[in-house]
């Protein structure tokens, strides 16, 4: 993953890498880096760490002024989080510096090779060998485009790489094989990043580039080629998100903003989407009507939280549709030979649309002539790129690493589309649908109505922080829904919890309850499906009587549930298949509330990346 910045322009390169740098530690914070081309030459800072400690190095010790930059946070995956494996990487004799997104597999043969010719190559990365070929590479043709094609041609992998060259004090170059890169078009000046976020205070006008493609950037313009040296064709944008949205607007972190953003989410993601008729029109999904009614079966890949919203759509799909639906972590899909053909759909759910497994999913989905829809939060990302058709949600900007906000989302996106793919075949649920569609437009109010009662379980959440363990148990949609509550404890409190199927307990992990013991039980809705509500309150008193300590989640007047809980938490009635709208909400502000009482960071959870760009 990581995030990548470039610059050249008049401004200061330190400052506007820096500031681009804390708008991309989204993407990976374990070090930081920035290198700046002045005085003839070229001087570098790296610091292990957060950007924070870059920032003191700079403060304690600034390079001299430039105008020509680049800088790095990074998200290590070959080597360590040191001082010596952070960007930018350096040649020998100090003239190139460079910064890179992703893994060079070919880099030790590389290495090896280089070391063969005289390089001293000293981190313990993939990315310093890049340096040291770029460097020989601009030696023989003194260019630093051609340089970098000559370079991507012997690399494989994934990678992005922005480099510069102390002898081209007003040039950066930049190429771009899978992970993001996206140039931002100022007057008089050009940003290079991974985000449109990290130049958005500066400009708005981007270009997108493509796969394989290398571009230079000059205060006053920009050339993009493919690696072989033709003109590449461009895409240009400008971008229409609010600054601000990014911003923390007031919460102490972006989880609390983002967590409180969620009503405005669900409704924006429904926005223009639904008829006063209850039919829903999504145009926006470009593969035909007669296409759709010919799919023989749906298979969802996703990963982590995304995973867990494409666990719920398979209940809402196979019910609406009366299709058969397998949901897939994204990571095993291609390795297990799935069977996929023309009729198979396939929905990629993710947040970024930059997830590498998910992607990888993707090509293997469409090479076996599947049709591909995604549902992405993320306008002009890779994974949306390369589907068939692509459902945005509209969550906005999600900045904590901790997905909260798109992850309702995703569970109106996959609504939709279970709906949409009733609608459009006419199965015998065609009046079911319209109801639940016009109960889907309610949602945004219902998720609103939770999020004002969250005060008992905030301070439950503090008087749980010493424990070790929390299991999580649901039935139907709860059982994913269990799963999410135990993944978002998991990654923020770095606490033990598991998400089980409250059928399974008996099947082994009973074993795991012992006094007091928190258990958090997601009960169905005892109306309509009450068969599985009565199995529940079943589990709830099996468990209980093993001495846990039962977190019961119920719908508003299920009394059923009361005598066995030893906490309540109420949450507006729904229909079944709708509820992990409402339910999930007091699992994020539970697993928020826990880690900021153990004194953790929920933002920036340690070892982990928003975007996660490496398989
Ligand atoms: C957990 C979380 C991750 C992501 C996963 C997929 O809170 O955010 O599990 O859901 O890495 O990311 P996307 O949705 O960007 O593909």
């Amino acid at each position: 993953m990581c995030g990548i910045v470039g610059y050249v322009g008049a401004q200061s390169a330190q400052d506007v890498v820096v500031a681009g740098l804390k708008r991309l530690e989204y993407r990976g914070y374990d070090s930081a880096g920035v290198a700046v081309l002045a005085d003839g030459g070229l001087a570098a800072a790296r610091k292990a760490g957060k950007l924070l400690n870059l920032e003191k190095e700079l403060k304690d010790r600034p390079l001299p002024g430039g105008n020509t930059g680049i800088g790095h946070t990074r998200w290590a995956t070959h080597g360590g989080p040191t001082d010596a494996n952070a960007h930018p990487h350096l040649d020998n004799a100090g003239r190139v510096a460079v910064v890179h997104n992703g893994i060079i597999e070919n880099f030790a043969g590389l290495r090896e090779e280089l070391a063969g010719r005289g390089h001293d190559l000293t981190s313990e990365t993939d990315t310093e060998v890049v340096a040291h070929l770029l460097a020989e590479a601009y030696s023989s043709s003194g260019d630093p485009a051609e340089a970098m094609r000559q370079v991507c041609r012997q690399l494989e992998g994934a990678f992005t790489l922005v480099a510069v060259h102390a002898d081209e004090p007003d040039v950066v170059v930049g190429a771009r094989r899978n992970s993001p890169l996206v140039v931002g078009v100022g007057e008089g000046e050009m940003f290079l990043a991974s985000d449109v976020a990290a130049f958005i205070a500066h400009t708005r006008d981007a270009i997108e580039l493509g796969q394989d493609q290398v571009v230079e950037l000059r205060r006053e313009g920009v050339t993009v080629t493919g690696f072989d040296g033709r003109p590449a064709d461009v895409r240009e944008y400008h971008v229409d998100w609010d600054a601000s949205a990014a911003e923390k607007g007031g919460y102490a972190s972006f989880m609390l903003k983002e967590i409180a953003d969620q009503p405005k989410a669900v409704a924006d993601t429904l926005l223009g989407r639904i008829d006063g008729s209850g039919a829903l029109h999504l145009d926006e999904v470009r593969i035909p009507p007669s296409v759709l009614r010919e799919v023989d079966k749906v298979v969802v890949v996703a990963c982590g939280t995304a995973f867990h919203a494409g666990m719920i759509a398979k209940y809402a799909i196979e019910h609406w549709t009366r299709l058969p639906c397998e949901t897939e972590l994204a990571s095993e899909f291609r390795y297990r030979d799935p069977i996929l053909d023309q009729r198979t759909l396939v929905v990629a759910i993710s947040q970024s649309g930059e997830t590498m497994d998910t992607l990888m999913a993707v090509r293997h989905a469409r090479e076996q002539g599947a049709k591909v829809l995604a549902i992405c939060n993320t306008n002009e990302s890779t994974i949306p790129r390369e589907s068939d058709a692509v459902l945005y949600t509209h969550a906005g900007p999600e900045v904590a690493v901790a997905s909260t906000k798109a992850f309702l989302t995703q569970l109106v996106a996959c609504y939709l589309v279970a709906l949409y793919l009733g609608q459009v075949r006419g199965t015998k649920w065609g009046d079911e649908i319209r109801t639940v569609v016009r109960q889907l437009s309610e949602m945004s109010g219902a998720v609103e109505r939770v999020l004002g009662t969250m005060e008992p379980v905030r301070e439950l959440a503090r008087s749980l922080a010493s424990h070790d363990t929390v299991l999580f148990v649901g039935r139907h949609v709860g059982y994913p829904v269990a799963m999410e509550g135990a993944l978002k404890l998991k990654e923020l409190a770095y606490m033990h919890a598991e998400g089980f199927a409250a059928g399974e307990l008996k099947h082994g992990p009973i074993a795991l309850i012992d006094e007091g013991l928190p258990v958090v039980v997601i009960a169905p809705s005892p109306r309509g499906r009450s068969v599985l509500h009565d199995k529940i309150v079943s589990n709830i008193q099996e468990i209980r009587a093993r001495g846990a300590r039962t977190v019961v989640i119920a719908e508003e007047g299920d009394e059923e549930v009361v005598p066995y809980a030893d906490h309540l938490i109420r949450i507006p009635a729904t229909p079944t298949l709708l509820q992990p709208l409402v339910a999930t909400v007091p699992l994020q502000v539970f697993a928020c509330e826990l880690a900021t009482a153990r004194g953790n960071e929920v933002d920036q959870p340690r070892n982990l990346a928003k975007s996660v760009t490496v398989e």
